[in-house]
Formats: C-alpha cells, structure tokens, sequence
C-alpha cells in the first residue's frame, strides 16, 4: 500500500485528481490539507469535503494556510468560479474539516511513515513552505513530492512566464524548491501539451455515465470558457490530474532530467518564473527532477479508468 499527502487548493482540476487518488485501491491518502489559492481557505476545504463524500472516503482533511506567506492572496476563481466547482450549483457548504492544523498534520505524518510519504501538491506551496520551516528535517524524510507547478519548457498561465501556483506564492515555493527534498515538477507546460480535453472528448468521457464522470466533467464548467476565450486551447486542461497520474505512475512522464531550478522572486513578469537550468549553465547542484513530455494516451486511459 502507498501513502499519499495531498496539499490541495481544490478547485475543479483538484477535485478531478482528488477522485484519481481516492479511487486508486493501491494508494492510502493518508490526509488531505488545504491551502488558500484557486478559491479562498473555507471554499477549498468545502469542495474537498464534498468531493470525498461523493467518493465515499473518510480521509482527515485539514485547513492550512488562508493566504501566502508575505503576499496577499490572488484567487483563481475567474478561472474556476465563484465556487471553484464551475458555479453550477453544488452544495459546497455545510461540511466539517477535520480538527487540527495542516502544516502540523504534514509534519506529524511524514514523520509518522518515514521515507514512505508520497506527497502531492496542487496548490500554492505555502503549507509545504511552513512545514518545512517549523521541521526542516521533514525534507530528507519525505519519499517523493510532485509538484504541480512552474513551467518546464514555454509559457505561464498567469504571466506570460509564470504558472499560477508558484506566482501566487513564490516566496514558499522557493524555500520548498530549495529545501532538499526529493522533487518531481510536473509544470503547466505538460497540462497545456498533453492533458487538453476538447468538447468531443469531455462528451465521450461524460458518456461513461458514473456519477464521477458527469462531476468530473460537468465542474469544468467555468474553466473551459477560460480556456478558450483566453488560453486559447481547443477545450479545458487538468493539470492537477496530469501531476496526479505521474505521481500515481511514473511511467506517465516520458521524458524527464534532474536540473536546478530557481523561483524569481519578483513583482511584475516574471513573479513567480521558473527558471529551468536545462543545461547547468549556473553550475548549480540539481534539486528538481523537470518533467518535459508526458503519455497523452496513458493519462486519458487513467482518467477513464477513475471515473469508472
Ligand atoms: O496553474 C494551474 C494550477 O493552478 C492548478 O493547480 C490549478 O488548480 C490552479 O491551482
Ligand atoms: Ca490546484
């Protein structure tokens, strides 16, 4: 049995991930925390809480962080709605976190199943960040941590240089990229290249007829407009699924390398850029293993699959 940590702004490709996880009979989520980013605090621990429910799983869910560490908090919900479910008239309220802090939960789990904690973060990194600040020593004790975040190779979805989760706190992410823990970034890049759903596809998927696959589909609601009135794509994209099913199977990412890579910490452009030394120019040790090409077929076949 694997045991996965999910740190998660859950929005409507987070929920998608969400049931990619909890759906998988070989992975123990042993909690789930949240984090401020594509909605409020309160909404993602709403959404979460609801997504497990419709799962059918008890998994410890925590709230986190409610804005990053030095910057005030920008939400992403002109991308996913107000809700960040599409805005389509779910009941995301009501429901009831587990008692407890996140960033102490993280520790206390890591520490609980050392070198087994395969950690996953969807969100902004600003619980990861502060974890690693109250208990440094965590980053040598954490199996695995793919990221969803940055840009390996092209262009942001915030800036023209900058990945949403990164560029909403940057500070954290550089203390997280630069703390020595064993890293996987799956970045916008691979979400925009190979985990594009159009309409013909959202169908044939919704066609699967599960009640996981008419939520999976339908809380895109918002997104899909965003995509292709603004990110110009043929329909929505899931990035968190696309790092979620590398983080589930490896073997998802086709083409990957070990390179350093630094997090700008700046205002304007290139807030939040990552920037990939592809070829070791800084002379720098690598920290991050860059994830550049990605199974389109393989990941379509596992969404499928949790949908089931
Ligand atoms: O840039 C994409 C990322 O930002 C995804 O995690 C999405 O859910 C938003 O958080
Ligand atoms: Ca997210």
């Amino acid at each position: 049995m694997r045991h996965f940590l999910i740190d998660t702004d859950t929005a409507s490709d987070d929920a998608v991930a969400l049931v990619m996880a909890l759906t998988d009979p070989n992975i123990q989520v042993e909690a789930i925390t949240l984090v401020a980013g594509n909605v409020p605090l309160e909404q993602g621990l709403q959404n979460a809480l609801y997504t497990l429910e419709l799962c059918g799983k008890q998994i410890p869910t925590y709230g986190g962080a409610a804005q990053p560490l030095l910057r005030e908090l920008h939400t992403a919900q002109f991308v996913h709605g107000t809700d960040g479910m599409g805005d389509i008239g779910l009941s995301l309220q009501g429901r009831t976190p587990t008692p407890g802090n996140a960033i102490d939960v993280i520790i206390d789990t890591v520490k609980a199943f050392p070198n087994e904690i395969e950690l996953v973060t969807l969100g902004p990194l600003t619980n990861i960040a502060l974890a690693l600040a109250k208990a440094p020593e965590i980053a040598t004790l954490v199996k695995q941590c793919t990221i969803m975040g940055g840009v390996g190779k092209g262009r942001g979805n915030i800036t023209p240089v900058s990945e949403f989760n990164i560029w909403v706190d940057p500070e954290a992410a550089k203390m997280v990229f630069d703390s020595g823990m064993k890293m996987k970034m799956v970045g916008w890049d691979i979400s925009r290249n190979h985990a594009c759903i159009d309409p013909a596809l959202c169908d044939e998927i919704k066609a699967i007829g599960t009640p996981f696959a008419e939520f999976c589909m339908d809380i895109q609601n918002t997104v899909k407009n965003f995509s292709t009135d603004v990110t110009k794509l043929p329909g929505f994209d899931l990035p968190d699924p696309i790092a979620m099913a590398i983080a589930i199977d490896e073997t998802v990412a086709t083409e990957t390398a070990d390179v350093y890579v630094e997090v700008i910490i700046a205002d304007g452009l290139t807030r939040g850029q990552t920037v990939v030394d592809h070829v070791n120019v800084t002379k720098k040790a690598p920290n991050m293993e860059v994830v550049f090409e990605a199974s389109r077929v393989q990941f379509l076949s596992m969404l499928k699959a949790a949908v089931k």
